[in-house]
């Protein structure tokens, strides 16, 4: 008998056996917050299986990312738009397996795709749910505005919540393509109304994608208690994101002026990994002459 058959299972397979405690306390809210005061960047990839988890967890990354881009990385899709919850329920349960395995700590986040919590905050309490036992600590949920009510409901019911301004890619078509927002004085003033106000509902955290590094960087300033974490959106956020392909150079198609490619210069994934973790806590990454606007 292998010790797995012992473990419980899972609608996604089994759960390994309890390990030794780790080296690393496991990151929690309250130690984001600690490195936030600390002045410390928080440092987050997105990954897809359990060994990229792992690996990405080893080389120092704080959290993980189950994002629906898996649907354009993994699945081929043109968008995001196509991904359902069951997709992302495996990757988060294969992600946060691998973690598991072996002994990390990572901060594991995952996405709510598109259309799983549009309805209502009761749908997105029954899909937030799929998540959370798939055995992620925080889901994502893009926009703002309508957006507020159901963060509230979720982080009331003791779902941790991240939220997502400015490209937002699961909107891609109303948006009229991955442009940045947040450029003229209306556009500034919506996206600070609804960082605010996701703020207010307890959002303990918020992706801002593509949006002016000026913008961005006072956004984090008037955000004590959601922790920014920027992608295209300069170097003034509390912490930083990139797509795991994207960051590795594996881009199929136009790699985003954002995106600097950590394999160049190193020889494994696992030292790429750490150069970005290294690059994000000394402020190298990014550069805003060459990765913002
Ligand atoms: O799905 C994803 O990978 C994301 C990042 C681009 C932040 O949402």
């Amino acid at each position: 008998m292998t010790a797995d058959s012992t473990a419980p299972g899972t609608p996604y397979g089994t759960i390994p056996p309890a390990s030794p405690l780790p080296q690393r306390k496991p990151i929690s809210l309250p130690r984001l917050a600690q490195m936030r005061s600390a002045g410390e960047k928080i440092t987050m990839l997105t990954a897809y299986d359990a060994t990229f988890a792992a690996v990405a967890d080893a080389a120092g990354v704080e959290t993980i990312l189950v994002g629906d881009s898996l649907g354009m990385v993994c699945q081929g899709l043109a968008s995001t738009v196509g991904v359902s919850l069951e997709t992302m329920a495996y990757h988060t349960a294969s992600v946060t397996r691998g973690l598991r395995r072996a002994q990390g700590t990572a901060w594991v986040v995952a996405d709510l795709p598109s259309g799983s919590y549009h309805e209502s905050p009761e749908q997105a309490m029954r899909s937030a749910t799929v998540l959370m036992q798939a055995g992620a600590h925080m889901v994502k949920l893009e926009g703002g505005g309508w957006t507020a009510p159901t963060v509230r409901f979720l982080v009331e019911r003791g779902i941790p919540v991240c939220a997502h301004l400015g490209l937002t890619p699961q909107t891609v078509h109303a948006l009229g393509g991955y442009r940045v927002q947040g450029r003229d004085d209306a556009g500034a003033q919506q996206l600070r109304r609804h960082a605010l106000e996701l703020q207010d509902a307890g959002a303990a955290m918020l992706v801002l994608e593509m949006v002016p590094a000026a913008l961005s960087a006072s956004l984090t300033q008037e955000l004590p208690h959601c922790h920014t974490i920027g992608i295209g959106a300069g170097n003034g956020t509390a912490g930083q994101v990139l797509v795991l392909h994207d960051m590795l150079g594996m881009n199929l198609g136009k790699m985003p002026k954002f995106v600097r490619n950590f394999m160049q210069d190193t020889g494994s994934i696992k030292d790429a990994m750490a150069a970005y973790v290294r690059a994000v806590k000394d402020g190298s990454f990014p550069d805003n002459a060459l990765h913002a606007w």
